[in-house]
């Protein structure tokens, strides 16, 4: 049985994030990985925290701290907040950690050997009252275009146009507002991705039936606009430090201009995603430290991504429709790059004996958003994940998330429509057939499993009905389909409720007890099963809901042969009903959500 590894887009470190980043990445990564972990895989699922760049600099700055301490405190908040919302990854890394510094120098320098990195010059602005470089977005100006005065140095919000920072009118910076600034010549690395366009458009072509149409259509709509080669270095502090020192020559026998270079940090889209494999390292640096060993093997993480070893591994990335580019062909170039060498006369030869694993299957996604506008962290519109817990159980919102994925468009939230939709689910269909059925056993039946009577054929037509179910609920997650998973397990619940109306136990009670004996079974085998597969979307309810029936947790994925379907729990066992499972949201409550977050006349 193949093992499987899960990564979702790393999280920016700066901020709490919103519904929408837990709807693109974390939170259908998670659903997929309990899902596996529940099949009996041996399941890998890791993800980090994004650190280094602009903005986290100046986050820190802002609030008179230095980037180091900043991240390491916003690593535990989002941790902690990762963890309420029961995001289920086996390692929560950083993309700090000493591991991705070595990582990325590594492959950074065995790119510069084999001949796919180039030294060019670039102009760049440079801010002489903020003592620091500024990327384009952090210029600011008029745009010549349409005179808006706000226009950012690679894009004017007005009018669209993409711009260079040379274009600004009054050019200043957006950190202090100085016009204090001038074009500078720097030394920067290069990464050659038009060498690799042939190489990466077979690669994609052959991953078109396989992959949604959302990212096989973006990543050959950069294919086709021609692969520019990219600049992965930085003039910041806050990075992965270029050892360009440490590198021997090139193919063509040149070595890196180490002065030039010297205090230059790599690109945060260079090493965020090798941080996947970094963190892979941290998770095994950690379980060797609980261990009371370490350091780890390096055969313990590269197990997962590199090689013979890692030949079992299907690799699942889950992302915003945003990062599709970086995953399909940035990181792609890095890691074929690292397996190749290109000869001075332009011939590629595979060096590497053990290559690093690409990605197999990509699940992109696309926005999530609030009244129909966008989430934002800048202009703190939306609800976050903090907020979140504040007024409402995880499960409510990876419920409603979940079944409202953006997978063929975007999707938007709104009170009005959540409330909807949780309290028909979670309260009245789940929660409702839970209670009923565990109320009426301890009423009836002491408590306790009963025995007595045969199944007739409303079981034998439930068990149909429940089988053909259970399939399409396991096809449409192994598909990575979530709002038709969903639907599906929505519809499970509901024959709960159908079988529950239709055997009415509590009518047959009065003159047939076998007969109510048989539903009771049914139903407490039925609940036993929703635990069971409910336990993916809702961990926190399904773990009440199984231990009501004295099951463990989390359970094993039901068999598809429908052998002992609902047959797993033995007669004479102690039930118990659960304290509420879900109680429902109140219009009073909507009312005054709308009116603490905005509501449609905020979009
Ligand atoms: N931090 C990025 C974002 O939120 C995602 C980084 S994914 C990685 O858009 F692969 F680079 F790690
Ligand atoms: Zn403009």
């Amino acid at each position: 049985m193949s093992r499987i590894l899960i990564t979702s887009a790393l999280p920016y470190i700066n901020g709490i994030k919103h519904l929408g980043t837990l709807a693109g990445s974390m939170l259908p990564a998670d659903v997929y990985a309990r899902f596996q972990r529940a099949r009996g895989r041996e399941t890998l699922y890791i993800c980090a925290t994004d650190e280094h760049g602009t903005p986290t600099e100046l986050a820190a700055a802002e609030l008179g701290q230095d980037p180091a301490s900043f991240c390491a405190e916003q690593h535990r908040v989002q941790h902690d907040l990762g963890r309420a919302f029961g995001l289920s990854c086996d390692h929560f890394g950083r993309s700090s950690s000493p591991q991705n510094h070595r990582l990325t120098q590594r492959f950074a320098q065995t790119l510069w050997e084999a001949g796919f990195i180039e030294e060019r010059v670039t102009q760049q602005v440079y801010s002489n009252a903020d003592k620091r470089f500024l990327p384009d977005r952090y210029v600011i100006g008029t745009c010549p275009h349409c005179g808006y005065e706000a226009a950012r140095g690679d894009q004017c919000e007005n009018c669209t146009r993409v711009l260079d920072p040379a274009d600004l009118l009054k050019p200043r910076s957006a950190v202090s507002g100085s016009e204090d600034i001038e074009i500078r010549g720097s030394k920067h690395l290069f990464l050659r991705q038009s060498l690799f366009a042939g190489k990466l458009r077979q690669w994609i072509e052959a991953k078109r039936s396989s992959w949604p149409n959302l990212v096989t259509s973006i990543a050959l709509k950069w294919l086709d606009e021609g692969l520019q080669d990219r600049g992965i270095t930085r003039d910041l502090e806050w990075g992965v430090p270029v050892n360009a020192f440490e590198w021997g020559p090139n193919p063509e026998g040149k070595t890196p201009d180490i002065e030039g270079l010297a205090g230059k940090v790599f690109y945060v889209w260079f090493d965020a995603p090798i941080e996947y494999i970094a963190a892979t390292w941290e998770w095994a640096e950690a379980r060797a430290q609980e261990a009371g060993r370490g350091p780890a093997q390096d055969a313990e993480w590269e197990r997962w991504w590199r090689g013979e070893e890692a030949s079992d591994v299907t690799y699942v990335e889950f992302m915003g429709k945003d990062n599709v580019p970086f995953h399909t062909v940035g990181f792609p170039c890095t890691l074929i790059g690292v397996n190749e060498r290109l000869a001075a006369d332009g011939t590629w030869t595979t060096v590497e004996a053990r290559p690093w694993k690409l990605v197999d299957q990509l699940k992109g996604f696309n926005w999530l958003d609030y009244y129909g506008g966008k989430f934002s962290t800048s202009l703190k519109r939306g609800v976050f994940m903090d907020h979140a817990l504040e007024l409402l159980p995880a499960d409510y919102w990876r419920w409603w998330i979940t079944a409202n994925t953006p997978e063929t468009s975007d999707a938007t939230f709104t009170w009005e429509q959540f409330q909807a939709q949780v309290n028909a689910d979670l309260a009245d269909v789940l929660g409702n057939f839970v209670n009923r059925i565990l109320k009426f056993t301890e009423n009836r039946f002491d408590g306790v499993v009963p025995e007595g009577g045969e199944p007739g054929p409303l079981e034998a037509r439930l068990e149909d009905e429940v089988l053909a179910k259970l399939r399409e609920l396991t096809g449409h997650l192994e598909d990575r389909e979530f709002r038709k998973a969903s639907t599906a397990l929505r519809q499970l619940w509901v024959l709960g409720n159908q079988y529950l109306t239709e055997a009415a136990p509590w009518t047959a009670i009065k003159t047939d007890r076998d007969r109510a004996a048989v539903a009771v079974r049914y139903g407490l085998n039925l609940v036993a099963l929703f635990a069971k597969v409910s336990e993916p979307f809702i961990p926190f309810a399904a773990e009440k809901i199984a231990l009501a029936v004295g099951e463990g947790f989390p359970g094993r994925w039901p068999a598809l042969d429908g052998e002992g379907l609902l047959r797993t729990l033995e007669p004479g066992r102690r039930v118990q009903a659960p304290e509420v499972l879900f109680r429902k949201v109140e219009d009073a409550q909507v009312a005054e959500w709308v009116a603490r977050f905005g509501g449609a006349e905020a979009a």
